[in-house]
């Protein structure tokens, strides 16, 4: 069993997804956002950050995974499950639970970058820049976290803990 501490509650990722929500619709004015999910961990925050967008929004889903350890990837990325539609021409939001090392995102960008998007963006709601390996440009960013393990709100322990409502590390 773990130790559980809140880092992050949930009333202050509500508060802070608000206001990235209107953000992104004030910077999308005028164009069609299409949200792309990460799976599975950015499925609670893709899920509250579109109802805070007041534009017309779609939604894809798309899955990858990192050979490693449930600690950290090793900078191998698989597309286990791939956009259905082509990309071509259309504004791109990657939605992401945290940035790492920042392997799984540069190789995402750069396999999307390939279809031609119209524009390319990426909101995490979790940074842990100390971790960073590969530099990757984020346009937006929920919060900065110090170099711990974090668990809930999507993110898991071997799988498990993704439907706590906040985001907790564990106290060894
Ligand atoms: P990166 O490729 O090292 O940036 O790792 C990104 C992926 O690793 C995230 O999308 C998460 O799935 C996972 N990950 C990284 N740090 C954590 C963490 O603290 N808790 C849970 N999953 C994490
Ligand atoms: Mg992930």
């Amino acid at each position: 069993m773990l130790n559980l501490e809140t880092l992050i509650s949930e009333e202050a990722i509500q508060k802070r997804i608000k206001e990235l929500g209107a953000q992104i619709s004030q910077d999308y004015r005028n164009q069609e956002i299409i949200m792309l999910c990460v799976l599975k961990g950015s499925v609670m925050f893709m899920a509250d950050l579109s109802k805070r967008i007041t534009l017309p929004v779609k939604m894809e889903f798309m899955a990858v995974s990192s050979y490693g350890d449930e600690y950290k990837s090793s900078g191998v990325v698989k597309i286990v499950k791939d956009l259905d539609q082509p990309i071509e021409g259309k504004d791109i939001l990657i939605v992401e639970d945290i940035i790492d090392s920042g392997r799984t995102l540069n190789y995402l960008k750069n396999i999307l970058s390939e279809r031609n998007p119209k524009s390319l963006k990426i909101c995490t709601l979790l940074d842990k820049p100390d971790k960073r390996v590969v530099d990757v440009d984020v346009e937006y960013i929920g919060f900065t976290i110090p170099d711990n393990f974090v668990i809930g709100y999507g993110l898991d322990y071997q799988q498990e803990y993704r439907n706590l409502p906040y985001i907790a590390i564990n106290k060894e």
